[in-house]
C-alpha cells in the first residue's frame, strides 16, 4: 500500500513536472511579456482567423452615456472578441467581468480596450477646455490630465477620447467649450501638453491612459456653427489652420486620432485618405490606429458619398480607418470585402496589427484586469484637487475692472444675485464624465465661506436662465437695495456648449440682462460673473458693469477659485484664447484675420469691427510695464541664430502672473499672411517690484516661415515683425 502511494507520488510529480515543463516550452510567443511588441503582434496575427481580426476592429458600448446624443443601448451580449468597448461607468468591477469573458472565453484571449470621454477630468473635474487654455499655462494642464488619467485608469478605463484640438472661430458652435480657443499654435501647445499628461512616459503603467486626438480634421470650422454640417477648408488653410495641432499631437506620442463627422470640402473626414493615409501615416509616420467618430462611418449615406453601410464601410477603411465606432458597418461588412477581394488580407492585417499594438503598448495582455480599488483610493485625492483649484484660478479671466471695483474689499454686504449663483450642476460643464455636482461648492456658498466673519451674503434668485419671468425680480431688488455691492451669477448652462449644441446668438438670454438692467437702477457697483462654455455678446452689459468676469465652467472647485478673486486672495491671470465678438454678427472674428484689400473700408455700418475683448486680452491686479524688445540680431541670414527678450516689470502692489504673448507678423510674402501670428508663450509669477525677462528662441524657419498648401514650409527673404503687446521690432532676413 504504501509501495502504491509512493508510486503514485513519483509518477504525480513527474506528470506535472512535464506538463509544466511542455506549457514553459509552449507557451505562445504573443503571451509572453518578455518577447518584443511587434514579435508578438505578429505571431497573435499569424494565428488569428479573418472573423477574428473584424471584431478587433469594433466598438460597441457598456452602459449608456450622459451625452443626449449617444444613447445607444448597451449590447446585451457582448462578444468577447470585440475590439473595444465605450465604457460609461467608474466602477472596475463591470471592466473585469467583461474582461474575463475576453480572456478566458475566446480561443485567443485578446483583451478589450475600455475608452471613455475623459474630456476634462474623470471623477475629479477641471475646467472645460477653453477655460484650460486661458490659463496658458500647459504645464499645469499636464498634471491635470495626468489626475485624469489615474483616476479613470484605477476605475477601468484604458483610453480617453481626448483631447480636442479642432481650431474653432465661431462661437456659435456648441463645441468651442471643448477645445483650446481659435489659435493654431495654442491648440498645438495644449495636444502635446495633454497627450504628455494622459499618456505619462510609459502607457502600461496603471496611472495612464490612451490618449485620442480628435476630430481629425477641420470640424472647427462647420458652417455657420452648426454641428455635422459640411467645412469648407481649402489646403492652404488645412495646412496653415488645422494640421499643426494634430502633427504637434502626434509628435508627443499620441496612441490613437478619431476621425472627425465634417465633410472637407467634398471629402468626409472620415474617407478622407488624404489625411488619414497620406499624412497621418505616410508622412507623420503614425503607427497607431484611426477610431471614427460615433456613427460618423455609416453617416457617408446621408453626406452623400456611399449608397449603404458596406460601401460606407469599404470607403472609410480604404481611407486609413481603423476602428468603427458604433456603426455596425465593419463588423457587419469587413469580412465580406475581403472575401470579395476588395479589402486585401495585408490591408486587413495593417489595420489590425496598429490596433493590437496599442493594446500592447497598454500593457493589455499582461495585465488585462484593474485592480480593485475604493474610490477614496482613485477619487479626489487631496494633491489633485489642489491641482484642479489652481487651474480653476488660472482660467478666470477678469474682461473689465473700473476704477479698480475687484477686489472687494471693504464690504460689508454683498448680494449675489442670479440664475448661476446657487447652481452646482451648471458649473461641471459638458462632458462631465463621473464629475458629481453635488461635490461642487456653489458660487453663493464659496462667496458665504470666503467672507465668513467679514461680510454678509445674502441671495436671490432674480431669474431663471432663459425664460420672460420677471416675478421674482423684485424679491432680488429688495435684496440688492441692502447690499454695498451686486454680484450678478449669471451665463450658460451645462448643456448650451458641448456636443449638437449650437446657438443662432451668443448672447446672454435678454431676461438676464433684463434683471441687470432693473438692478442697475439701485446706482450700486454691478460685477457680473459668467459661467460659460463660449465666449458671450455682452455689448449691452458691459457700459453699465463695473467688473466682468468669466469663470467659464470651473468643474469640482466650482464657485471656490472665483470667490479667491473677488476677496483677492487670488489675483487673476488669465487670458481669453478665443475673441469675444462685439455681437454675434461678427463672427467669424479672430485675431490671425488675412488682411483687407481695403483696411479703411469693408466696416459694417450698424456695429464696430473691434471686438469687445480680443485674444489674449485679460486684466490682473497689479501692473506690468514692458520694456522695449531686445532682438540678438536685427538682419540675420536664414539659417542664423536669433533671441528676442523683453523685460516685464510689476509696477503694482501685489504679485501676480504675467503671460507674454510672442506674434510675428510678415507684411510681404508669397501668400497672404495673418495681420498676427502666435509663435510663442510664457507665463511667469512675478512679484511686486520685480521684473522678470521674457526669451523667445526664434527658429526662423518654423516661426517666421509659412506653410503652403502641401504642407511644405518656406523661409523667404525679407522684413519680419516680431511683437509683443503694443511693442515691435524689425527683422530682416537676408539671403
Ligand atoms: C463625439 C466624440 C465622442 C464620441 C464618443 C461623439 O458623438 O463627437 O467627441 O468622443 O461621441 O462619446
Amino acid at each position: 500500500m504504501k509501495k502504491n502511494i509512493i508510486h503514485c507520488l513519483v509518477f504525480l510529480i513527474v506528470f506535472t513536472s512535464t506538463l509544466f515543463a511542455g506549457n514553459k516550452k509552449d507557451k505562445l510567443l504573443y503571451k509572453d511579456a518578455k518577447q518584443p511588441i511587434e514579435k508578438r503582434i505578429e505571431d497573435l496575427l499569424s494565428r488569428m482567423t479573418l472573423e477574428e481580426k473584424v471584431m478587433q476592429l469594433n466598438q460597441y458600448t457598456l452602459g449608456r452615456n450622459d451625452n443626449a446624443n449617444n444613447m445607444a443601448d448597451p449590447v446585451n451580449d457582448i462578444p468577447g472578441e470585440i475590439g473595444s468597448l465605450i465604457y460609461f461607468s467608474s466602477n472596475p468591477e463591470l471592466r473585469n467581468k467583461v474582461q474575463k469573458k475576453a480572456i478566458e472565453q475566446t480561443r485567443l484571449g485578446i483583451p478589450i480596450i475600455f475608452g471613455y470621454d475623459v474630456i476634462h477630468g474623470f471623477r475629479t473635474l477641471y475646467p472645460i477646455s477653453l477655460g484650460q487654455a486661458s490659463s496658458w499655462n500647459p504645464a499645469l494642464v499636464e498634471k491635470a490630465c495626468a489626475v485624469a488619467a489615474q483616476e479613470a485608469r484605477m476605475s477601468g478605463v484604458d483610453w480617453t477620447f481626448s483631447p480636442m484640438i479642432d481650431v474653432a472661430r465661431d462661437g456659435r458652435w456648441g463645441r468651442v467649450a471643448e477645445g483650446y480657443g481659435e489659435d493654431t499654435y495654442t491648440n498645438a501647445i495644449f495636444a502635446a501638453a495633454s497627450v504628455k499628461g494622459y499618456q505619462g512616459n510609459d502607457l502600461s503603467s496603471e496611472k495612464n491612459v490612451a490618449a485620442c486626438l480628435k476630430h481629425y480634421i477641420g470640424y472647427g470650422a462647420s458652417e455657420a456653427g452648426r454641428d455635422y454640417v459640411y467645412t469648407e477648408i481649402s489646403k492652404q488653410t488645412l495646412w496653415d489652420t488645422y494640421m499643426l495641432p494634430y502633427e504637434a499631437g502626434v509628435k508627443a506620442g499620441a496612441a490613437t486620432l478619431m476621425s472627425s463627422f465634417n465633410d472637407i470640402s467634398g471629402t468626409p473626414g472620415s474617407a478622407n485618405y488624404y489625411t488619414l493615409t497620406e499624412v497621418l501615416k505616410n508622412r507623420w509616420k503614425h503607427d497607431g490606429f484611426v477610431v471614427s467618430d460615433w456613427g460618423s462611418i455609416e453617416q457617408l449615406r446621408p453626406q452623400g458619398v456611399a449608397a449603404n453601410k458596406k460601401e460606407a464601410a469599404l470607403k472609410a477603411f480604404k481611407a486609413g480607418l481603423e476602428m468603427d465606432m458604433m456603426n455596425r458597418c465593419y463588423d457587419n461588412h469587413l469580412g465580406e470585402l475581403v472575401k470579395e477581394g476588395k479589402v486585401s488580407q495585408e490591408q486587413l492585417n495593417e489595420a489590425v496589427r496598429r490596433v493590437l499594438r496599442v493594446k500592447f503598448r497598454l500593457g493589455l495582455f499582461d495585465r488585462p484586469y484593474t485592480p480593485e480599488s475604493t474610490e477614496k483610493e482613485r477619487f479626489y485625492r487631496p494633491e489633485n484637487l489642489k491641482i484642479a483649484e489652481q487651474l480653476a484660478e488660472e482660467s478666470i479671466v477678469l474682461l473689465k475692472n473700473q476704477n479698480k471695483t475687484l477686489p472687494l474689499r471693504r464690504v460689508s454686504k454683498i448680494a449675489v444675485v442670479g440664475p448661476m449663483a446657487k447652481s452646482q450642476w451648471n458649473l461641471l460643464g459638458s462632458w462631465a464624465a463621473q464629475g458629481k455636482s453635488e461635490d461642487i461648492p456653489s458660487i453663493f456658498d464659496a462667496i458665504k465661506a470666503e467672507y465668513k466673519n467679514q461680510a454678509e451674503v445674502s441671495y436671490a434668485l432674480g431669474c431663471e436662465f432663459d425664460g420672460n419671468d420677471r416675478s421674482k425680480f423684485e424679491e432680488a431688488k429688495s435684496i440688492a437695495s441692502k447690499a454695498d455691492v451686486i454680484l450678478f451669477c449669471l451665463g450658460e448652462k451645462k448643456d448650451w456648449s458641448g456636443e449638437n449644441a449650437s446657438r443662432s446668438s451668443i448672447a446672454l438670454p435678454k431676461i438676464q440682462e433684463d434683471l441687470v438692467m432693473e438692478l442697475k437702477k439701485l446706482g450700486k457697483p454691478v460685477i457680473l460673473i459668467l459661467s460659460n462654455g463660449r465666449p458671450l455678446e455682452l455689448n449691452g452689459l458691459e457700459p453699465i458693469s463695473d467688473a466682468i468676469l468669466t469663470m467659464w465652467q470651473p468643474g469640482t472647485p466650482g464657485g471656490k477659485p472665483l470667490a479667491g478673486v473677488l476677496s483677492g486672495r487670488v489675483n487673476p491671470s488669465g487670458k481669453l484664447a478665443m475673441t469675444f465678438p462685439y455681437s454675434t454678427g461678427q463672427i467669424p472674428i479672430y485675431y490671425n484675420h488675412r488682411r483687407s484689400a481695403r483696411p479703411h473700408q469693408g466696416k459694417y455700418q450698424d456695429i464696430p469691427i473691434a471686438p469687445l475683448y480680443e485674444f489674449a486680452h485679460g486684466l490682473s491686479y497689479t501692473t506690468f510695464q514692458y520694456a522695449d524688445l531686445k532682438a540678438s540680431a536685427l538682419s540675420l541670414k536664414p539659417d542664423g541664430k536669433l533671441t528676442m527678450e523683453i523685460a516685464v516689470t510689476n509696477t503694482g502692489d501685489v504679485d501676480g502672473y504675467e503671460t507674454v504673448h510672442w506674434f510675428i507678423n510678415d507684411p510681404v510674402s508669397t501668400i497672404s499672411r495673418p495681420v498676427k501670428e502666435l509663435k510663442f508663450f510664457e507665463k511667469k509669477m512675478i512679484k511686486k517690484g520685480e521684473t522678470a525677462t521674457y526669451q523667445f528662441i526664434v527658429d526662423l524657419k518654423r516661426d517666421f516661415g509659412f506653410i503652403d498648401e502641401d504642407g511644405e514650409r518656406f523661409l523667404e527673404a525679407g522684413d519680419y515683425y516680431v511683437m509683443v503687446k503694443d511693442k515691435k521690432i524689425k527683422i530682416e532676413i537676408v539671403n
